[in-house]
């Protein structure tokens, strides 16, 4: 039977993996941070060798996109220090990994969306240290696929449609920036994407993007989550175009589908997906 190990288990991607797994084939084995920190090499070396592992998923990663400016030794520690040591010990267990990375590698003056092929050039500390670790990947390993995602929300943890979804049930007013085009993806629908290529088993390796089809901004967004729950209370949410945070964003991260799409047919557009998430929210909480 197909082994596949996944680190990171209690962020919102793995808790999203833990579901969507659940009546696969495969036999899928989670790690929370305690159980396997990606930091230390002897835990992960422990695991591996316990083990006869096909995959790794590393859902594993410092996120805090802002906490990264101050505390950048953390972010590269786990971003890019962590995933060289994942790399080199799939290496050599001969374990094929799949690392997940971010649209924040690229700098955002782009026009049309980005491909994979473009050349990346982060802003800020954590897209740095996200690409170190993606470099790390591919010097390491033959056997990987990168997948760059972005602006994922999902039923758990923290995250942008939950944080807007309690404010406006608060009925506090929102001011939101316009300044900042992408593409919000669902953790379920990622899940899925990685799912699929374990299952079809033949898919070739490399750089993969993945999100939903189309692209909006965070004000925008905000207006969609708040319209599907709450559309009484939309007019709470006004746009801003001077929304300060310590770190730089990509005023454009919008990623390019097509490779995507010849190796997988079930993309959604983004404003289907955020209704199913919104529903699975709603079962967990009194909204
Ligand atoms: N969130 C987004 O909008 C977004 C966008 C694009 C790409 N991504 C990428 O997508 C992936 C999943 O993101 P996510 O939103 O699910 O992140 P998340 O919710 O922050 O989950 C990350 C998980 O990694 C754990 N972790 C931190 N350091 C670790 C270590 N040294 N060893 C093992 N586990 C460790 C965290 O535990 P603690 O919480 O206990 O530290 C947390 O459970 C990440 O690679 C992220 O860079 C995210």
């Amino acid at each position: 039977m197909t082994k596949v190990a996944v680190f990171g288990a209690n962020g919102q991607l793995g808790q999203t993996l833990q579901n969507q797994a659940h009546n696969q084939i495969e036999s899928y084995e989670f790690f929370n941070k305690e159980e396997a920190d990606i930091t230390n090499r002897d835990q992960i070396h422990k695991i591996f060798s316990n083990n006869s592992f096909k995959y790794c998923i590393n859902c594993a990663a410092y996120t805090n996109v802002d906490g990264a400016e101050q505390n950048k030794d953390i972010a590269f520690k786990i971003n890019s220090e962590g995933v060289n040591n994942l790399s080199e010990i799939c290496k050599k267990h001969n374990v094929i990994l799949i690392h997940i990375s971010t649209d924040y590698v690229f700098e955002g003056k782009a026009t049309l969306p980005y491909k994979t092929t473009d050349k990346p050039n982060p802003i800020n500390q954590y897209g740095k240290s996200k690409l170190d670790g993606e470099c790390h990947v591919q010097k390491q390993l033959e056997k990987y696929y990168i997948i760059r995602t972005s602006w994922l929300y999902s039923p758990y943890g923290k995250n942008f449609v939950k944080t807007i979804l309690s404010k406006v049930k608060e009925d506090i007013d929102l001011k939101i920036t316009t300044e900042e085009e992408g593409t919000p993806t669902s953790c379920i629908d990622l899940s899925n994407f990685i799912i699929s290529i374990i299952e079809k088993g033949d898919v070739p390796y490399g750089i993969y993007n993945f999100s939903a089809k189309g692209s909006t901004n965070w004000y925008l967004f905000a207006v969609e989550v708040a319209r599907n729950v709450f559309p009484n209370n939309v007019s709470k949410i006004s746009p801003t175009s001077s929304y300060k945070t310590l770190a730089n964003r990509p005023k454009y991260s919008v990623l390019n589908l097509e490779k995507t799409e010849l190796i997988y047919q079930n993309l959604k557009d983004w404003k289907e997906s955020l209704k199913t998430v919104i529903q699975e929210i709603k079962k967990d909480a009194v909204l």
